[in-house]
C-alpha cells in the first residue's frame, strides 16, 4: 500500500534533531547527571513504597501530596506548584503557552540548547541575548532593555546557566522582574550546586516563574520529576 504524503507543521523540518550519543563509558558526564546512585537504604524505602503502588490508578492523591510537600517547603500553597515529567515538560509547556505566532521568548545565549528547540517548535520569535564573550556574564541592563524592546512575552534566565554556570545574583534577577513587564523564567536546575533561589521573590513578583527539577543534585533523573512554582 502506498502511503499519502503526511501533512504537518512545515517548520518543523527546519529543526535540528537533539541527539544523545549513547556509548561505552568510564566517566558520564554529557547529561549533567549525579555520578552516585540512590544510597542503598533509600532505595530499599523507594522500592518499598512501591511494591504498595496501585498501578492501574493515575496517581491524582500521590500528586496531590507531592504538590503540598514542595508548597511547604517554600511557605506557598500547593497551588503555586505544578509538577511535570521532569522540569524539561514544564519549560516546553511555558513556550507553548508563551509562544506561538508573533509572540516573543528571550532568553541568553549559549544556554540549555532546548530554549531554542521550544521556542521553534511553539513558532515564536525567540530574542538572544549573547552573554559576554570573554567571562560568560550576562549583561543585566542589555537583557532588561532587549526583553523590553522585542516586547518578549517570557523571558528565560537558567540560574546558575548551563553549559557556562555563571549565575546572576538574587539582586541580579530581582532587578530583571522589576524592570520588565513580561512573564519571566528562572529554570533553576542546578541551583542547590549554588545555593540562591529566586523562589524569596516569588511572592513580591507574581509574574515569576521558577523551574526545578530532582533530576540533577537529587540524583533522580530516572523518575524524571520536576516542577514550576508560581502565582
Ligand atoms: C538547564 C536545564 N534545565 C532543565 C533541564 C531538564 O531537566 P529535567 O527534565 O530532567 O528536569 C536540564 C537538563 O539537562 C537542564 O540542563
Amino acid at each position: 500500500m502506498r502511503l499519502k504524503k503526511l501533512r504537518y507543521r512545515s517548520k518543523l523540518n527546519c529543526m535540528p534533531s537533539y541527539d544523545v550519543v549513547e556509548r561505552e563509558w568510564k566517566i558520564k558526564v554529557n547529561a549533567n547527571e549525579c555520578g552516585m546512585n540512590l544510597p542503598p537504604m533509600v532505595e530499599d524505602r523507594v522500592m518499598g513504597r512501591l511494591s504498595r503502588i496501585a498501578f492501574n490508578r493515575y496517581p491524582n492523591e500521590d500528586l496531590e501530596q507531592l504538590m503540598e510537600a514542595i508548597a511547604s517547603n517554600y511557605g506557598l500553597q500547593k497551588e503555586n506548584v505544578l509538577i511535570g515529567n521532569g522540569s524539561s515538560e514544564i519549560i516546553e509547556k511555558l513556550f507553548f503557552a508563551f509562544g506561538g505566532r508573533n509572540l516573543t521568548i528571550a532568553y541568553p545565549q549559549p544556554s540549555f540548547s532546548m530554549y531554542h528547540i521550544y521556542a521553534q517548535a511553539a513558532e515564536a520569535r525567540s530574542v538572544v541575548i549573547e552573554l559576554n564573550p570573554e567571562d560568560y556574564s550576562l549583561d543585566v541592563r542589555q537583557f532588561i532593555q532587549k526583553v523590553n524592546d522585542s516586547k518578549a512575552a517570557l523571558a528565560v534566565v537558567c540560574n546558575p546557566n548551563n553549559p557556562t554556570g555563571n549565575a546572576l545574583t538574587i539582586e541580579q534577577i530581582e532587578d530583571i522582574a522589576q524592570h520588565t513587564s513580561c512573564a519571566l523564567l528562572i529554570d533553576e536546575a542546578y541551583v542547590e550546586f549554588y545555593g540562591q533561589s529566586a523562589a524569596c521573590l516569588l511572592k513580591k513578583y507574581p509574574k515569576l516563574l521558577v523551574a526545578r527539577t530532582f533530576s540533577k543534585a537529587y540524583g533522580l533523573a530516572a523518575i524524571r520529576c520536576g516542577y514550576l512554582l508560581g502565582d
